[in-house]
Parts: structure tokens; sequence; C-alpha cells
């Protein structure tokens, strides 16, 4: 029979447990920013884009539990690492609009020699959101590509509307592009099973939160896409395609983060053919 004193230290141990793994889902790991460095492989990369770089920012979800001062350390960390391009994924508040304008403004200080670009999230009002980081100066792209110049050489930076709550159109997305490389923003990576096939090199998505709970032996209970945990997070090659899914910066629906890191990446892009 267990003894009253093993049983409470037992119980003790428990609540001890599920404290400490609630103040460090709550309170330390959804402010521990990691930063993590991708290497990309781009046929016929034009010479001046080898090397170029690309930080990846996404569903910052400003809010009343991820502030404005938590939008700011991210602006900051982006700069220190002196991007080319700056592309943001979308879903930039959570739960109300009213948080539009301070986190667009943050994002007005993002600084890249080649450009800030942003597509929108499934949380962003499409109106309000492209004007607020329009006027902020961020190129937003909605079902557009542009391209972006080194001398006489050039590859196109593309973004799609959102495939749950937007007019995702790839093909007007694309129409005015040609065969130079083409990088889409896309926030949502469920849209792969429309781009693997098309001839744009590489995607970079979010929207997932790298599953935002992970739980040991399981893996994260709840996840919104239609392939489950298949594009939760990292590097995938599909088709004549990348993808990258980014595990963002914010939280949504619970205001935690357990082995799912908020993340900033770096891109150095390369050419397929140079690399040994
Ligand atoms: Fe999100």
């Amino acid at each position: 029979m267990i003894s009253r004193r093993v049983f409470i230290h037992g119980a003790c141990g428990y609540v001890l447990g599920a404290l400490s793994i609630g103040s460090y889902s709550y309170i330390l790991e959804p402010r521990w920013i990691e930063v993590k460095n991708v290497s990309i492989e781009i046929n016929g990369l034009p010479e001046r884009f080898e090397g170029l770089t690309i930080a990846q920012l996404s569903d910052i979800h400003h809010s009343n539990y991820i502030p404005r001062e938590f939008v700011r350390k991210c602006v900051r960390y982006v700069n220190k690492l002196f991007p080319d391009i700056i592309a943001l994924t979308g879903d930039f508040v959570y739960s109300s609009q009213k948080y539009l304008s301070s986190v667009a403004v943050e994002l007005s200080e993002l600084r890249a020699k080649e450009g800030v670009f942003a597509v929108l999230g499934n949380h962003d009002d499409k109106s309000s959101t492209f004007d607020a980081l329009t006027m902020n100066g961020i190129n937003v792209l909605v079902n557009k590509s542009v391209p972006v110049y080194k001398k006489n050489e050039y590859v196109f930076i593309a973004g799609v509307d959102d495939l749950w709550v937007g007019n995702f159109d790839l093909d007007k997305t694309l129409k005015d592009t040609d065969d130079k490389p083409k990088i889409l923003l896309c926030h949502n990576p469920d849209a792969i099973e429309k781009i693997r096939n098309t001839n744009v090199d590489f995607v970079m998505a979010g929207h997932t939160h790298g599953g935002q709970i992970n739980l040991p032996f399981y893996g994260p209970p709840f996840i919104y896409s239609k392939f489950g945990n298949r594009y939760v997070s990292g590097l995938f090659h599909e088709g004549k395609t990348t993808m990258y899914v980014n595990k963002g910066l914010g939280t949504s629906i619970f205001p935690v983060r357990f082995f799912a890191r908020p993340e900033i990446t770096l891109f150095t892009l390369r050419n397929n053919n140079q690399v040994v």
C-alpha cells in the first residue's frame, strides 16, 4: 500500500512538473527566438544573385499576448542579419484588427537593400492590411510578381493571396513572369499541391506555427492543414519546387509554444549549378 508520505511527494512532483512546463511554454519559449540559416539551391540563378540573403518572418500575430515590444525585438533581430530582401508571409495580427496599425509601424523599421515584401494570411483583413503595410513602405503582393534587378540581371519575387480566405490565383500571379527564377511568398503551405508542378523555384510559407504545441512522442495535437503534420515546418522538395515552412513568431488560440520556438529564417540563395 502506498504510504501517505509517498503519495504526497508524488502529487507535489506532478504539480511542480506541470507548473514548470506551464511556465516554460507560456513565458519562456514564446519569447525565445531561433534564427535558422538555410541554403536554397536554384537552377539558373543569375550570377549577381549568388549569395543573396532573404530573411523570412511569418505569423507575427500581434495581440494582447504578443506585445508591440516583442514585434520590435523581432525587427531588431532581422535588421542585425542585414538581409538583402525581407519576406513577410502573413498573419500580422490575432483576434482583432485594432493591432494592425502598431504592427505596421513597427515593421516599417525593417531594412533590406532590395526591398521588403509581404503576403496576407487568413487572419488578415485584406484591404486594411494592404493599406497599412503599403503606407509603411512594404510591398504587398496580392497575386502579383515583381522583378528584382541587380544591374541587368533579375529574379521574380511573387506573392499569392491567401488559400483559405483570399482569391488565391497562381496563374494571375505568374502571368507577367518569364524563364527567370521565381521566388513565391505563400502563407498556407497546403497550396503546394497547386504549386508543385509550376515553374516556381522556391516557396516561403508559414501558417502552421510549427504545430505550436508539440507533445513528446506524439507531435502537434492541433494543426490546421488538410495534410496533417506533413508540412508542419522545415524544407520540402516537391516536384520542381522547394518549399520552406517557417514556424512563425506569434501564437494563436493558445498563448503558448512547446517545442516550436518562434523562428526567423535567413535563406542564402545558391546557383544549383555551382554547388560542388
Ligand atoms: Fe498564423
